[in-house]
């Protein structure tokens, strides 16, 4: 498993494309906002690759607990880990709330993950 998580992080994802991202985005955007630090049903997403899970100090009473243990377990959104959280979010974190079913394509998860790195701009 590890092994196969490995092959998935690999610089695959630096060539995600932010513009494409920003449509795949679309299917975020009911829930998280990535441009202003406004909250929705989902946390916002502004400058989120390098945050800690279950963070967001804004966010703090909504989390799930299971997303505020992953955190304190140490659990950091690098691009590795958004891959995997996007692709099963209930697999990668059993309990958390996030009601969406995942990304299926890999292409798409590497351009949101690059959209969201590229600090979005309306
Ligand atoms: C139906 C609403 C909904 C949709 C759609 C949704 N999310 Fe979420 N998302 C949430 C909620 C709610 C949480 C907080 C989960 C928890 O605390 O257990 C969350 C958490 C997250 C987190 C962790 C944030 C943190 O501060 O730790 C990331 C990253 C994330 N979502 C990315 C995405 C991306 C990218 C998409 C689109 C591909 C998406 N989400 C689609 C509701 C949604």
């Amino acid at each position: 498993m590890f092994a196969a998580v490995a092959v998935l992080a690999s610089p695959a994802f630096a060539d995600g494309d932010a513009a494409k991202g920003k449509k795949v985005f679309n299917k975020c955007t009911s829930c998280h906002d990535a441009v202003e630090a406004k909250d929705k049903v989902g946390p916002n997403l502004v400058g989120v690759v390098g945050r800690t899970a279950g963070t967001l100090e804004s966010f703090a009473s909504k989390y799930s607990q299971a997303m505020k243990d992953a955190g304190a377990a140490g659990l950091v959104w690098d691009e590795a880990n958004i891959a995997e959280y996007l692709k099963d979010p209930k697999g990668k974190i059993p309990g958390n709330k996030m009601a969406f079913a995942g990304l299926k394509k890999d292409d798409e998860i590497a351009d949101v993950i690059a959209y969201l790195k590229a600090d979005p701009k309306p």
